[in-house]
């Protein structure tokens, strides 16, 4: 992994990510306890982005210690950190807009925050996922994220929300999947040609149609859902949903008990109101339905 050091890691926070200044400073004092065993862990980690630049499938990273203070907790940090120079070499060489370099890399800012709310401190628990990012293989278009996933020549593209960047209105929703329509088959002419048409997938919690029962009529996230055709149900780690629910609707740790839950909005109590009947919420699967979005 090339050298980073505390001013790097503060500036590329600050400058590129929108991270926070607590997390920024935080991370800064950290990296110079990166040596050894935990020098070696995050190399071998920036080395897997490296050899798989523009990769189209998740590289999973090993879980970072637990007891090795701020490095360990932030260790996936360092070599995402380090790689966004590769990732902004892969986009100059695309014609893609430092603008939108610099939206994606927002997602590291807003999941410092989260883990920050999550964990009262420094953190960032699933860094593999910014693998994506700097691998040039995610892009966020408006509202909504697209990755490039799966095997194929043509890839299927995944669509991802973030926590921050505002309602999820049909509008900004149409508004996304139109800018990626047009985006990828410019940006990467190879993998869509004009006459395949693009298939948008999606996995998550925001897709389970038992939260019809909770959520207030007029809900965005319901209208979201009405979106899509379910596949099947998930068949992967964590298909129950519950992590991601205790994550994104509740910013709380997995072990956080229902009755602790916060009721800070209407999302929360509706949600909070179902597990407390016993609703085992899942992740779904659905595949956009463009008609519907009338495109
Ligand atoms: C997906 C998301 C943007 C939808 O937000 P939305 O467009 O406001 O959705 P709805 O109209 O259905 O819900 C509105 C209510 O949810 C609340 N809400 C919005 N984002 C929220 C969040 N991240 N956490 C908790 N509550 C949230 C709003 O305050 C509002 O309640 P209020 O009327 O009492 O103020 C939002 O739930 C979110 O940010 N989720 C985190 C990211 C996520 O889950 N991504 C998918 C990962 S698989």
């Amino acid at each position: 992994m090339p050298p980073i050091d505390a001013a790097e890691v503060s500036e590329l926070l600050l400058d590129w990510c929108g991270a926070d200044r607590e997390d920024a400073d935080a991370a800064a004092a950290a990296v110079t306890d990166l040596d050894g065993d935990l020098m070696e862990a995050a190399d071998r980690r920036y080395q897997s982005i490296a050899a798989d630049m523009g990769g189209r499938l998740w590289l999973r990273w090993p879980k970072p210690p637990a007891d090795r203070g701020a490095a360990g907790r932030l260790l996936g940090l360092y070599p995402v950190l380090a790689a966004v120079p590769l990732m902004l070499e892969l986009h100059r060489e695309r014609g893609v807009d430092e603008a939108l370099s610099r939206l994606v890399l927002a997602d590291v800012g807003e999941k410092l925050r989260l883990n920050r709310r999550l964990h009262g401190r420094a953190a960032l628990d699933v860094a593999f996922w910014f693998t994506a990012h700097v691998r040039g293989t995610i892009y966020q278009l408006g509202r909504l994220q697209f990755c490039m996933e799966g095997t194929t020549a043509m890839p299927r593209m995944g669509l991802h929300i973030r926590g921050e960047g505002g309602p999820l209105s049909p509008e900004a929703v149409r508004d996304s999947v139109e800018r990626a329509l047009a985006f990828f088959p410019a940006t990467f002419p190879e993998l869509f040609p004009p006459e395949r048409s693009m298939t948008f997938m999606c996995s998550s919690w925001l897709l389970d149609p038992q939260l019809r029962d909770w959520l207030p009529e007029g809900s965005n996230i319901l209208k979201f859902g009405e979106l899509f055709d379910l596949v099947r149900p998930a068949s992967y780690a964590n298909a129950g949903g519950r992590d991601d629910i205790w994550r994104f609707v509740f910013a709380a740790a997995p072990d956080v008990l229902v009755e602790r839950l916060p009721t800070d909005n209407t999302l929360q109590r509706s949600v909070k109101a179902g597990l407390e009947a016993g609703v085992g919420f899942q992740t779904r699967l659905g595949g956009l339905n463009r008609k519907r979005l009338g495109l």
